[in-house]
Protein backbone atom coordinates (compact mmCIF):
# COMPACT_ATOMS: atom_id res chain seq x y z
CA UNK A 1 0.00 0.00 0.00
CA UNK A 2 1.27 3.15 -1.21
CA UNK A 3 -0.13 6.89 0.42
CA UNK A 4 0.60 10.06 -0.45
CA UNK A 5 0.37 12.72 2.94
CA UNK A 6 -0.65 16.11 1.70
CA UNK A 7 -0.55 19.64 4.12
CA UNK A 8 -3.04 21.22 2.00
CA UNK A 9 -4.31 25.04 1.29
CA UNK A 10 -0.98 26.43 -0.41
CA UNK A 11 -1.11 28.01 -4.11
CA UNK A 12 0.46 25.82 -6.41
CA UNK A 13 2.93 27.77 -8.54
CA UNK A 14 5.52 27.26 -11.44
CA UNK A 15 6.00 25.41 -14.22
CA UNK A 16 6.02 21.77 -14.53
CA UNK A 17 6.19 19.50 -17.69
CA UNK A 18 3.68 16.94 -18.72
CA UNK A 19 4.40 13.47 -19.57
CA UNK A 20 3.90 10.73 -22.33
CA UNK A 21 -0.03 9.88 -22.77
CA UNK A 22 -0.76 6.36 -20.96
CA UNK A 23 -3.49 5.56 -23.32
CA UNK A 24 -1.36 5.83 -26.14
CA UNK A 25 1.87 4.22 -25.03
CA UNK A 26 0.21 1.48 -24.70
CA UNK A 27 -1.55 0.66 -27.85
CA UNK A 28 1.93 1.62 -29.05
CA UNK A 29 4.14 -0.62 -27.87
CA UNK A 30 1.56 -3.93 -28.28
CA UNK A 31 1.75 -2.56 -32.19
CA UNK A 32 5.63 -2.62 -31.80
CA UNK A 33 4.83 -6.44 -32.03
CA UNK A 34 3.44 -5.67 -35.72
CA UNK A 35 6.34 -5.16 -37.03
CA UNK A 36 9.64 -6.44 -38.03
CA UNK A 37 12.88 -5.31 -36.55
CA UNK A 38 13.01 -2.55 -34.37
CA UNK A 39 10.71 0.03 -33.19
CA UNK A 40 11.26 3.26 -31.27
CA UNK A 41 9.38 4.87 -28.63
CA UNK A 42 10.04 8.34 -27.45
CA UNK A 43 8.57 10.45 -24.83
CA UNK A 44 7.20 7.39 -22.94
CA UNK A 45 6.19 7.77 -19.56
CA UNK A 46 7.82 6.11 -16.57
CA UNK A 47 4.63 4.81 -14.64
CA UNK A 48 3.69 1.61 -13.76
CA UNK A 49 0.94 0.00 -16.74
CA UNK A 50 4.05 0.80 -19.05
CA UNK A 51 6.69 -1.64 -17.07
CA UNK A 52 3.61 -3.98 -17.51
CA UNK A 53 3.43 -3.79 -20.80
CA UNK A 54 7.69 -3.74 -21.18
CA UNK A 55 7.63 -7.19 -19.22
CA UNK A 56 4.37 -8.81 -21.24
CA UNK A 57 6.09 -8.18 -24.28
CA UNK A 58 9.45 -9.78 -23.16
CA UNK A 59 7.48 -12.85 -22.14
CA UNK A 60 6.52 -12.98 -25.67
CA UNK A 61 10.09 -13.03 -26.54
CA UNK A 62 10.64 -9.70 -27.65
CA UNK A 63 13.53 -7.90 -26.53
CA UNK A 64 12.77 -4.26 -24.95
CA UNK A 65 15.32 -1.85 -24.33
CA UNK A 66 14.24 0.95 -21.43
CA UNK A 67 16.18 4.27 -20.91
CA UNK A 68 13.34 5.68 -18.15
CA UNK A 69 15.45 9.01 -17.82
CA UNK A 70 15.44 9.78 -21.52
CA UNK A 71 11.29 8.10 -22.17
CA UNK A 72 12.79 6.07 -24.66
CA UNK A 73 11.65 2.25 -25.35
CA UNK A 74 13.20 0.16 -27.93
CA UNK A 75 11.18 -2.93 -29.04
CA UNK A 76 13.23 -5.77 -31.26
CA UNK A 77 10.59 -8.22 -32.10
CA UNK A 78 12.42 -11.16 -33.97
CA UNK A 79 12.73 -12.94 -31.58
CA UNK A 80 8.98 -12.98 -30.40
CA UNK A 81 6.81 -16.45 -30.74
CA UNK A 82 3.17 -17.36 -30.68
CA UNK A 83 1.90 -17.55 -27.20
CA UNK A 84 -0.24 -16.78 -24.25
CA UNK A 85 0.69 -13.28 -22.06
CA UNK A 86 1.70 -13.93 -18.63
CA UNK A 87 -2.25 -14.39 -16.60
CA UNK A 88 -1.60 -11.98 -14.05
CA UNK A 89 0.42 -8.95 -15.84
CA UNK A 90 -2.39 -9.37 -18.33
CA UNK A 91 -4.84 -9.12 -15.98
CA UNK A 92 -3.45 -6.56 -14.05
CA UNK A 93 -4.11 -3.92 -16.48
CA UNK A 94 -6.78 -2.98 -19.39
CA UNK A 95 -4.61 -2.42 -22.45
CA UNK A 96 -3.16 -5.71 -22.26
CA UNK A 97 -6.34 -6.58 -24.50
CA UNK A 98 -4.70 -5.13 -28.34
CA UNK A 99 -2.42 -8.02 -28.18
CA UNK A 100 -5.04 -10.14 -29.05
CA UNK A 101 -5.33 -8.48 -32.29
CA UNK A 102 -2.01 -8.21 -32.78
CA UNK A 103 -0.84 -11.43 -32.10
CA UNK A 104 -3.96 -12.81 -34.32
CA UNK A 105 -2.43 -10.37 -36.99
CA UNK A 106 0.90 -11.48 -36.39
CA UNK A 107 0.90 -15.61 -36.21
CA UNK A 108 -2.95 -16.02 -37.11
CA UNK A 109 -3.90 -17.36 -33.19
CA UNK A 110 -4.03 -15.62 -30.27
CA UNK A 111 -5.20 -16.11 -26.71
CA UNK A 112 -5.41 -13.37 -24.27
CA UNK A 113 -6.49 -13.26 -20.69
CA UNK A 114 -9.85 -10.88 -20.30
CA UNK A 115 -8.17 -7.48 -18.88
CA UNK A 116 -8.24 -5.99 -15.74
CA UNK A 117 -7.88 -2.62 -15.10
CA UNK A 118 -9.62 0.08 -13.57
CA UNK A 119 -13.05 -1.01 -11.59
CA UNK A 120 -14.85 1.42 -12.83
CA UNK A 121 -18.59 -0.38 -14.10
CA UNK A 122 -19.05 -2.99 -16.61
CA UNK A 123 -16.47 -3.36 -19.08
CA UNK A 124 -17.64 -5.74 -22.24
CA UNK A 125 -15.07 -6.69 -24.93
CA UNK A 126 -17.98 -7.18 -27.58
CA UNK A 127 -17.21 -4.70 -30.08
CA UNK A 128 -13.78 -5.96 -30.29
CA UNK A 129 -15.00 -9.69 -30.44
CA UNK A 130 -17.44 -8.26 -33.14
CA UNK A 131 -14.62 -5.85 -35.24
CA UNK A 132 -12.16 -9.01 -35.32
CA UNK A 133 -14.77 -11.07 -36.78
CA UNK A 134 -15.63 -8.85 -39.28
CA UNK A 135 -12.00 -9.87 -40.36
CA UNK A 136 -12.78 -13.54 -40.57
CA UNK A 137 -11.66 -14.37 -37.26
CA UNK A 138 -13.02 -17.05 -34.89
CA UNK A 139 -13.24 -15.57 -31.71
CA UNK A 140 -14.22 -16.77 -28.22
CA UNK A 141 -13.82 -16.74 -24.75
CA UNK A 142 -12.23 -19.97 -23.21
CA UNK A 143 -13.13 -19.78 -19.08
CA UNK A 144 -11.51 -16.06 -18.68
CA UNK A 145 -9.12 -16.09 -21.84
CA UNK A 146 -9.97 -14.36 -24.86
CA UNK A 147 -9.03 -16.83 -27.95
CA UNK A 148 -9.21 -15.77 -31.63
CA UNK A 149 -7.82 -17.71 -34.42
CA UNK A 150 -8.00 -16.82 -38.52
CA UNK A 151 -5.76 -18.87 -41.25
CA UNK A 152 -5.44 -15.48 -43.25
CA UNK A 153 -7.36 -12.29 -41.52
CA UNK A 154 -9.25 -10.29 -44.65
CA UNK A 155 -10.23 -6.82 -44.80
CA UNK A 156 -14.29 -6.09 -43.99
CA UNK A 157 -16.48 -3.45 -42.80
CA UNK A 158 -17.45 -3.30 -39.48
CA UNK A 159 -20.19 -1.01 -37.97
CA UNK A 160 -18.79 -0.36 -33.83
CA UNK A 161 -22.50 -0.08 -32.02
CA UNK A 162 -20.70 1.91 -29.35
CA UNK A 163 -18.34 4.55 -29.81
CA UNK A 164 -15.41 2.82 -28.03
CA UNK A 165 -11.07 3.52 -28.04
CA UNK A 166 -10.07 0.00 -27.46
CA UNK A 167 -12.37 -1.58 -30.27
CA UNK A 168 -11.51 0.93 -32.71
CA UNK A 169 -7.55 0.62 -31.87
CA UNK A 170 -7.89 -3.10 -31.86
CA UNK A 171 -9.58 -3.75 -34.97
CA UNK A 172 -7.05 -0.96 -36.99
CA UNK A 173 -3.85 -2.96 -35.60
CA UNK A 174 -5.51 -6.50 -36.34
CA UNK A 175 -6.75 -5.08 -40.40
CA UNK A 176 -3.26 -3.36 -40.50
CA UNK A 177 -1.82 -7.30 -41.61
CA UNK A 178 -5.00 -8.45 -42.80
CA UNK A 179 -5.46 -9.18 -46.85
CA UNK A 180 -8.12 -6.34 -48.59
CA UNK A 181 -9.25 -3.16 -46.76
CA UNK A 182 -11.36 -2.81 -43.49
CA UNK A 183 -13.74 0.21 -42.95
CA UNK A 184 -14.38 0.50 -39.44
CA UNK A 185 -17.44 3.03 -39.46
CA UNK A 186 -18.66 5.06 -35.78
CA UNK A 187 -14.69 4.96 -34.68
CA UNK A 188 -13.49 6.18 -31.72
CA UNK A 189 -11.71 9.70 -32.60
CA UNK A 190 -9.67 10.16 -29.77
CA UNK A 191 -5.45 11.79 -30.47
CA UNK A 192 -4.17 8.61 -29.49
CA UNK A 193 -6.60 6.71 -31.52
CA UNK A 194 -4.71 8.92 -34.41
CA UNK A 195 -1.40 8.44 -32.82
CA UNK A 196 -1.61 4.73 -33.38
CA UNK A 197 -2.77 4.84 -37.33
CA UNK A 198 0.39 7.10 -37.25
CA UNK A 199 2.94 4.69 -36.19
CA UNK A 200 1.62 2.17 -38.51
CA UNK A 201 2.12 4.21 -41.57
CA UNK A 202 5.67 4.92 -40.32
CA UNK A 203 6.15 0.68 -40.30
CA UNK A 204 4.72 0.63 -43.81
CA UNK A 205 1.04 0.50 -43.01
CA UNK A 206 -1.84 2.08 -45.08
CA UNK A 207 -4.59 3.67 -42.82
CA UNK A 208 -6.56 6.35 -43.24
CA UNK A 209 -9.32 8.71 -42.01
CA UNK A 210 -7.92 8.23 -37.96
CA UNK A 211 -9.87 11.07 -36.10
CA UNK A 212 -12.66 11.06 -38.02
CA UNK A 213 -15.96 8.88 -37.33
CA UNK A 214 -14.68 6.32 -40.61
CA UNK A 215 -11.32 4.74 -40.70
CA UNK A 216 -10.15 2.64 -43.67
CA UNK A 217 -7.12 0.57 -43.37
CA UNK A 218 -5.47 -1.33 -46.03
CA UNK A 219 -4.07 -4.13 -44.96
CA UNK A 220 -0.20 -5.04 -45.93
CA UNK A 221 1.98 -8.17 -46.12
CA UNK A 222 5.04 -6.67 -43.63
CA UNK A 223 5.31 -3.56 -41.22
CA UNK A 224 8.49 -3.05 -40.50
CA UNK A 225 9.78 -1.14 -36.88
CA UNK A 226 9.64 2.75 -37.35
CA UNK A 227 10.38 5.55 -34.51
CA UNK A 228 7.55 7.59 -32.98
CA UNK A 229 7.45 10.22 -30.15
CA UNK A 230 4.52 9.85 -27.69
CA UNK A 231 2.07 12.68 -27.58
CA UNK A 232 1.27 14.66 -23.96
CA UNK A 233 -1.03 12.90 -21.52
CA UNK A 234 -4.44 15.54 -22.24
CA UNK A 235 -5.88 14.10 -18.78
CA UNK A 236 -2.48 14.62 -16.46
CA UNK A 237 -3.04 17.95 -18.40
CA UNK A 238 -5.69 18.45 -17.05
CA UNK A 239 -6.06 17.37 -13.93
CA UNK A 240 -2.62 19.95 -13.48
CA UNK A 241 -5.17 22.47 -14.50
CA UNK A 242 -7.58 21.76 -12.05
CA UNK A 243 -4.72 21.56 -9.71
CA UNK A 244 -4.58 25.11 -10.09
CA UNK A 245 -7.34 27.00 -10.46
CA UNK A 246 -8.45 24.52 -6.91
CA UNK A 247 -5.74 26.42 -5.16
CA UNK A 248 -5.62 29.79 -6.54
CA UNK A 249 -2.48 29.02 -8.02
CA UNK A 250 -0.76 30.02 -10.65
CA UNK A 251 0.74 27.19 -13.15
CA UNK A 252 2.51 26.62 -16.69
CA UNK A 253 2.39 23.33 -18.40
CA UNK A 254 4.69 22.60 -20.65
CA UNK A 255 4.53 19.81 -23.64
CA UNK A 256 0.67 20.12 -24.08
CA UNK A 257 -0.96 20.12 -27.67
CA UNK A 258 -3.81 22.57 -26.71
CA UNK A 259 -6.37 21.66 -29.37
CA UNK A 260 -6.21 18.03 -27.55
CA UNK A 261 -7.29 19.77 -24.31
CA UNK A 262 -9.95 21.92 -25.81
CA UNK A 263 -12.80 20.35 -24.05
CA UNK A 264 -11.07 20.49 -20.56
CA UNK A 265 -9.92 24.13 -21.32
CA UNK A 266 -13.21 24.97 -21.98
CA UNK A 267 -15.21 23.53 -19.18
CA UNK A 268 -11.96 25.46 -16.83
CA UNK A 269 -12.83 28.55 -18.23
CA UNK A 270 -16.32 28.29 -18.43
CA UNK A 271 -15.90 27.75 -14.40
CA UNK A 272 -13.58 31.09 -14.12
CA UNK A 273 -10.02 29.55 -14.96
CA UNK A 274 -7.66 32.25 -16.70
CA UNK A 275 -5.95 29.98 -19.40
CA UNK A 276 -3.60 31.32 -21.83
CA UNK A 277 -2.08 29.13 -24.65
CA UNK A 278 1.58 29.53 -25.55
CA UNK A 279 2.37 27.83 -27.97
CA UNK A 280 2.85 24.09 -27.05
CA UNK A 281 2.62 25.50 -23.31
CA UNK A 282 -0.36 26.62 -21.33
CA UNK A 283 -0.32 29.00 -17.94
CA UNK A 284 -3.18 28.30 -15.86
CA UNK A 285 -4.06 31.02 -12.92
CA UNK A 286 -6.41 30.01 -10.93
CA UNK A 287 -10.04 32.52 -9.71
CA UNK A 288 -10.70 33.36 -6.31
CA UNK A 289 -13.37 30.85 -6.55
CA UNK A 290 -14.56 28.48 -9.04
CA UNK A 291 -18.37 28.87 -10.55
CA UNK A 292 -20.41 25.58 -11.19
CA UNK A 293 -20.76 24.51 -14.10
CA UNK A 294 -22.71 21.17 -15.59
CA UNK A 295 -20.53 18.65 -17.76
CA UNK A 296 -21.68 15.06 -19.35
CA UNK A 297 -18.73 12.80 -19.92
CA UNK A 298 -18.87 11.74 -23.87
CA UNK A 299 -16.40 10.29 -26.35
CA UNK A 300 -13.57 12.58 -28.16
CA UNK A 301 -14.12 15.68 -28.58
CA UNK A 302 -16.76 15.57 -25.20
CA UNK A 303 -15.27 15.91 -21.71
CA UNK A 304 -13.73 13.27 -21.21
CA UNK A 305 -14.79 10.66 -18.80
CA UNK A 306 -10.80 10.17 -17.44
CA UNK A 307 -10.71 13.61 -16.09
CA UNK A 308 -14.60 13.94 -14.50
CA UNK A 309 -13.58 12.45 -10.98
CA UNK A 310 -10.96 15.06 -10.98
CA UNK A 311 -13.48 18.04 -12.27
CA UNK A 312 -16.18 17.03 -9.97
CA UNK A 313 -13.70 17.36 -7.12
CA UNK A 314 -13.01 20.75 -8.26
CA UNK A 315 -16.32 21.59 -8.01
CA UNK A 316 -16.99 20.51 -4.64
CA UNK A 317 -15.20 24.41 -3.82
CA UNK A 318 -17.28 26.11 -6.63
CA UNK A 319 -20.34 28.98 -5.45
CA UNK A 320 -23.33 27.43 -6.79
CA UNK A 321 -24.63 23.63 -7.62
CA UNK A 322 -23.47 21.30 -10.31
CA UNK A 323 -24.86 18.75 -12.40
CA UNK A 324 -21.90 15.98 -13.49
CA UNK A 325 -23.22 13.31 -15.59
CA UNK A 326 -21.26 9.94 -16.35
CA UNK A 327 -22.39 8.35 -19.90
CA UNK A 328 -19.23 5.73 -19.68
CA UNK A 329 -18.73 4.40 -16.87
CA UNK A 330 -21.81 3.36 -14.43
CA UNK A 331 -19.29 3.15 -11.84
CA UNK A 332 -17.11 6.35 -11.65
CA UNK A 333 -18.59 7.75 -8.55
CA UNK A 334 -16.82 5.80 -6.23
CA UNK A 335 -14.49 8.60 -5.02
CA UNK A 336 -17.74 10.63 -4.03
CA UNK A 337 -18.24 9.17 -0.29
CA UNK A 338 -14.19 9.95 0.13
CA UNK A 339 -14.93 13.60 -0.94
CA UNK A 340 -17.58 13.84 1.97
CA UNK A 341 -15.62 12.83 4.28
CA UNK A 342 -13.16 16.00 3.43
CA UNK A 343 -16.55 18.30 3.79
CA UNK A 344 -17.96 17.85 0.11
CA UNK A 345 -21.64 17.98 -0.74
CA UNK A 346 -22.28 15.94 -2.93
CA UNK A 347 -25.58 13.91 -3.61
CA UNK A 348 -25.51 11.28 -7.06
CA UNK A 349 -28.87 10.27 -8.43
CA UNK A 350 -27.91 7.63 -10.92
CA UNK A 351 -25.66 8.64 -13.37
CA UNK A 352 -25.47 12.25 -12.18
CA UNK A 353 -23.58 13.86 -9.24
CA UNK A 354 -25.32 16.88 -7.45
CA UNK A 355 -22.42 18.90 -6.04
CA UNK A 356 -23.35 21.57 -4.22
CA UNK A 357 -20.17 23.78 -3.28
CA UNK A 358 -18.82 24.47 0.06
CA UNK A 359 -16.22 27.23 1.56
CA UNK A 360 -13.72 24.71 2.22
CA UNK A 361 -12.74 21.36 2.20
CA UNK A 362 -10.96 19.53 5.46
CA UNK A 363 -7.93 17.23 5.75
CA UNK A 364 -9.60 13.57 6.34
CA UNK A 365 -7.73 10.04 5.40
CA UNK A 366 -9.40 9.10 2.43
CA UNK A 367 -8.59 5.85 -0.18
CA UNK A 368 -8.17 5.74 -3.75
CA UNK A 369 -10.02 3.03 -5.42
CA UNK A 370 -9.05 3.95 -9.39
CA UNK A 371 -6.49 6.51 -11.18
CA UNK A 372 -8.48 8.99 -11.40
CA UNK A 373 -10.80 8.92 -8.47
CA UNK A 374 -6.77 8.90 -6.75
CA UNK A 375 -6.03 11.98 -8.75
CA UNK A 376 -9.06 13.48 -7.83
CA UNK A 377 -8.46 12.99 -3.97
CA UNK A 378 -4.98 14.39 -4.63
CA UNK A 379 -6.54 17.43 -5.89
CA UNK A 380 -9.20 17.74 -2.55
CA UNK A 381 -5.72 17.07 -0.13
CA UNK A 382 -4.35 20.05 -2.36
CA UNK A 383 -6.93 22.49 -1.81
CA UNK A 384 -8.12 21.36 1.69
CA UNK A 385 -7.27 22.80 5.03
CA UNK A 386 -4.55 20.52 7.31
CA UNK A 387 -3.07 17.24 6.69
CA UNK A 388 -5.19 14.80 4.21
CA UNK A 389 -3.33 11.27 4.02
CA UNK A 390 -4.55 9.15 0.33
CA UNK A 391 -4.23 5.36 1.03
CA UNK A 392 -4.28 3.10 -2.33
CA UNK A 393 -1.65 5.47 -4.50
CA UNK A 394 -0.70 2.72 -6.37
CA UNK A 395 -3.47 3.19 -8.50
CA UNK A 396 -2.67 6.46 -9.06
CA UNK A 397 1.03 5.73 -10.18
CA UNK A 398 -0.27 3.43 -12.93
CA UNK A 399 -1.03 6.26 -14.71
CA UNK A 400 0.76 9.92 -13.36
CA UNK A 401 4.62 9.83 -13.99
CA UNK A 402 6.83 11.61 -11.39
CA UNK A 403 3.75 12.72 -9.08
CA UNK A 404 5.73 13.38 -6.08
CA UNK A 405 8.05 15.48 -7.65
CA UNK A 406 6.00 17.35 -9.49
CA UNK A 407 3.56 18.51 -6.92
CA UNK A 408 6.81 19.43 -5.07
CA UNK A 409 8.32 21.50 -8.13
CA UNK A 410 4.68 23.41 -7.90
CA UNK A 411 5.30 23.81 -3.98
CA UNK A 412 2.91 21.77 -2.81
CA UNK A 413 3.80 19.90 0.86
CA UNK A 414 3.37 16.41 0.10
CA UNK A 415 4.73 12.80 0.91
CA UNK A 416 4.69 9.59 -0.76
CA UNK A 417 5.79 6.12 1.37
CA UNK A 418 5.44 2.65 0.48
CA UNK A 419 4.49 0.81 3.89
CA UNK A 420 6.41 3.52 6.01
CA UNK A 421 9.35 3.61 3.31
CA UNK A 422 9.52 7.16 1.23
CA UNK A 423 8.96 6.79 -2.35
CA UNK A 424 11.78 8.70 -3.96
C1 LIG B 1 -10.17 3.40 -22.65
C2 LIG B 1 -9.15 3.96 -21.69
C3 LIG B 1 -9.84 4.55 -20.48
C4 LIG B 1 -10.88 5.56 -20.89
C5 LIG B 1 -11.80 5.02 -21.97
C6 LIG B 1 -12.74 6.07 -22.55
C7 LIG B 1 -7.21 2.58 -22.10
C8 LIG B 1 -6.33 1.53 -21.61
N1 LIG B 1 -8.26 2.90 -21.31
O1 LIG B 1 -10.87 2.36 -21.96
O2 LIG B 1 -8.86 5.20 -19.67
O3 LIG B 1 -11.68 5.87 -19.77
O4 LIG B 1 -11.02 4.48 -23.05
O5 LIG B 1 -12.02 7.15 -23.05
O6 LIG B 1 -7.00 3.17 -23.15
N2 LIG B 1 -17.74 -0.72 -24.56
C9 LIG B 1 -18.61 -1.74 -24.87
N3 LIG B 1 -18.13 -2.81 -25.60
C10 LIG B 1 -16.84 -2.89 -26.02
C11 LIG B 1 -15.96 -1.84 -25.68
C12 LIG B 1 -16.43 -0.75 -24.96
O7 LIG B 1 -19.77 -1.72 -24.51
O8 LIG B 1 -16.48 -3.87 -26.66
C13 LIG B 1 -18.24 0.46 -23.80
C14 LIG B 1 -17.54 0.65 -22.46
O9 LIG B 1 -18.14 -0.10 -21.44
C15 LIG B 1 -17.68 2.14 -22.26
C16 LIG B 1 -17.62 2.69 -23.69
O10 LIG B 1 -17.91 1.61 -24.55
O11 LIG B 1 -18.93 2.46 -21.72
C17 LIG B 1 -16.26 3.26 -24.07
O12 LIG B 1 -15.26 2.28 -23.81
P1 LIG B 1 -13.84 2.31 -24.51
O13 LIG B 1 -13.69 3.62 -25.23
O14 LIG B 1 -13.63 1.06 -25.24
O15 LIG B 1 -12.89 2.35 -23.25
P2 LIG B 1 -11.83 1.34 -22.74
O16 LIG B 1 -11.05 0.75 -23.86
O17 LIG B 1 -12.42 0.45 -21.71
Amino acid sequence: MTTLTIRGGRPLTGTIRVSGRKNATLPLIAATLLADGTSRLENVPQIHDVLVYRDLLIGLGARVDWDPVRGVLTVHTNGVRPGEPDYHLATSIRASYYLLGVMLARYGEASVPLPGGDKIGHRPVDQHFKGLQALGAEVWMDRGIMRARARRLRGGTVYLDIVSVGATIQVMLAAALAEGTTVIQNCAREPHVVAVANFINACGGKVSGAGTDTIRVRGVQRLTGAAHTVIPDDIEAGTWMMAAVMTRGDVTLQNVIPTHITPIMAKLREAGAEIHELGDAVRVIGPDRPQAINLKTLPYPGFPTDAQSQMTALLTLASGTSYVTETLYEDRFRFVPELVRMGAQIRVEGRTAIVKGVDRLYGAPVEATDIRAGAALVLAGLAAEGETTIYGMEHVQRGYEKLEQKLQALGAQVKMERQGVAVG
